[in-house]
């Protein structure tokens, strides 16, 4: 009998130290398991004398009804704390701040462009594209560049190696290609579906996208983005320009009263050329459009050359337009007052986060631009 009770102390003490459900099954295996101790002890009953079972076999039933019972509390009081330590680590405070999220933003150059596109919208231009790499016909000769021009030359403009047939194709050096074929109506099927198709004056179109030139330091990178204009229609003059432009600086820096001014210059594609410069003052260390005495330049313009038009097809007897061409990033530059342009194409997220905009800001002429 003290061997039954001292195994009977053993295995509850043991049951009770089981700290996790499998060492508990390993307790039930070693007690009521086939070859546990409780299971030889029911087995030996089958040998006892009739008496002896009377004894035993209540006391060994016993036993073995308090053991199992003993490991079924047990492993219920090891469910519920398991479960209650899944649904503690899982348990959500709803009261608490959600956690930062980093967001991306959209780059100060795409913002502009969509500034200037939705400015131009307004006064009743459509997008026109065409593809970064040219060739030489529609970036240089037929907007009326020399043969010899300086553009052509390896130290301004990026070549690509000669084809099979010798031609070496450009880097736009400028969106003007696109005004040659939206003007150029040929039967050629267009390279590609955003490429703009020809039309027939009257054409009112911008040409935003990536050009390309052989330049770099605070003010000049190697790629930037233009938005180039054109008007092409009947009685169209520098007085229309000129109203378009003032209409978009006012509009752009959202401010009224900003004084302009044209200065004569000089492009192959356009007699007579301007530029146009807006008022600023630099002297605070920033640029400040619209006060001070200084000039920044910010457009090149002018009435589209006679050759250009008959390059295009266009009879310069009956049609003649206006053209222009900005510097995206450089008007973001002067909007938004960084200091130097080639941190627009550094890549730093920093730099990011601070100039960014949010991509639900989407500039539109009702709600505001920026
Ligand atoms: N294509 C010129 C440039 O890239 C800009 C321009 C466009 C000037 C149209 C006049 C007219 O610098």
């Amino acid at each position: 009998m003290t061997d039954h009770a001292d195994l009977e102390a053993d295995l509850l003490d043991r049951v009770r130290a089981a700290a996790e459900p499998a060492a508990l099954e390993a307790v039930r295996l070693e007690a009521l398991g086939k070859s546990g101790a409780i299971s030889a002890l029911l087995k030996s009953l089958g040998s006892m004398s009739p008496d002896e079972r009377r004894v035993q076999g209540p006391a060994i039933n016993g036993l073995r009804d308090r053991v199992a019972a003993a490991i079924a509390a047990r492993k219920a009081a090891l469910d519920a704390a398991e479960l209650d330590a899944t649904l503690a680590a899982g348990r959500l405070d709803l009261s608490l701040p959600a956690p930062p999220r980093r967001r991306g933003c959209v780059h100060p150059t795409m913002q502009v462009m969509e500034e200037m596109i939705a400015i131009f919208a307004e006064l009743g231009f459509s997008v026109a594209e065409g593809p970064d790499i040219e060739d030489d016909f529609h970036n240089f000769t037929a907007l009326n560049f020399p043969p010899r021009h300086p553009a052509r030359e390896l130290h301004d403009t990026f070549f690509l190696s000669p084809d099979a047939n010798g031609e070496r194709k450009v880097l736009r050096t400028h969106t003007s290609p696109v005004q040659v074929r939206t003007m150029r109506r040929t039967n050629a099927p267009a390279p590609a579906p955003w490429i703009a198709a020809g039309q027939a004056p009257p054409i009112r179109i911008i040409s935003p996208g990536r050009t390309y030139r052989m330049d770099s330091d605070a003010t000049h990178t190697p790629m930037f983005h233009q938005i180039e204009g054109l008007v092409i229609d009947r009685a169209i003059h520098m007085g229309h320009l000129k109203w378009t432009l003032d209409r978009f600086i006012a509009r752009f820096f959202e401010l009224d009263g900003i004084v302009t001014r044209f200065r004569p210059h000089h492009f192959p594609f356009t007699e007579p050329s301007a530029e146009m410069d807006v008022q600023c003052d630099t002297s605070g260390g920033e640029v400040k459009i619209g006060q001070g005495h200084e000039w920044s330049e910010i457009v090149g313009c002018g009435m589209v050359h006679p050759n250009v038009l008959t390059n295009c097809g266009i009879d310069p007897d009956a049609w003649q337009g206006f053209a222009f061409g900005f510097g995206v990033d450089r008007l973001g530059r002067l909007k938004y007052g960084m200091p130097d342009l080639r941190d627009m194409f550094a890549s730093d997220t920093r730099w990011l986060a601070h100039y960014g905009f949010s991509p639900f800001a989407t500039p539109n002429p009702a709600s505001g631009l920026s």
